[in-house]
């Protein structure tokens, strides 16, 4: 029987693209990114959609969450804010298995390479406020959640301990 698509939904930085590459290695499942197929799609990389308003690129945001909706036998990584418009919510819940990868922000700020995140220029506070911000809708929209604390090893043997 074929396996449902996965969404990884959380934050910048969370390891949604590092564990989604490395699971569809382990599983029958090919790994799509949604920020690379905005930046496809539109023939911008996101540092120059951001330099257009973060608005435009909310709205090809959800145009790729309605595409990719219709993808078989995928690993979806969505971007950090994918699930802030109430509007992407019925395409993600469509789309299969909402993940999502929670990682304490200290651990994310320690990692991150702020200049390819343009939404986190001013800095790691901003961090704590997204994630303030944000932390409910992940927890609302999961249908499991994974924290991201440990080796990747030990990070996705217990995600796919927890797939159905
Ligand atoms: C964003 C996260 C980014 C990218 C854009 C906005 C956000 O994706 O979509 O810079 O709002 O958190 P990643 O979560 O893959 O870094």
């Amino acid at each position: 029987m074929a396996m449902s698509n996965l969404v990884l939904i959380g934050m910048t930085g969370s390891g949604k693209t590092t564990i989604g590459k490395e699971l569809s290695r382990r599983l029958p499942l090919s790994f799509i990114d949604m920020d690379e197929y905005i930046e496809a799609v539109s023939g911008f990389s996101i540092p120059e959609l951001f330099k257009k308003g973060e608005e435009p690129f909310r709205s090809l945001e959800t145009d790729a969450c309605k595409a990719l909706a219709a993808k078989k036998n995928s690993i979806i990584s969505t971007g950090g804010g994918a699930v802030v418009k109430e509007a992407n919510h019925q395409w993600l819940k469509k789309t299969g298995l909402i993940i999502w990868i929670d990682r304490p922000v200290r651990l994310i700020a320690d990692d991150i390479q702020i200049e390819h995140r343009p939404l986190l220029k001013d800095g790691t506070d901003v961090l704590c406020d997204l994630y303030k911000e944000r932390e409910k809708i992940y927890r609302q929209l999961a249908d499991i959640i994974v924290i991201n604390d440990r080796s990747l090893e030990e990070t996705i043997d217990s995600l796919i301990e927890q797939l159905p």
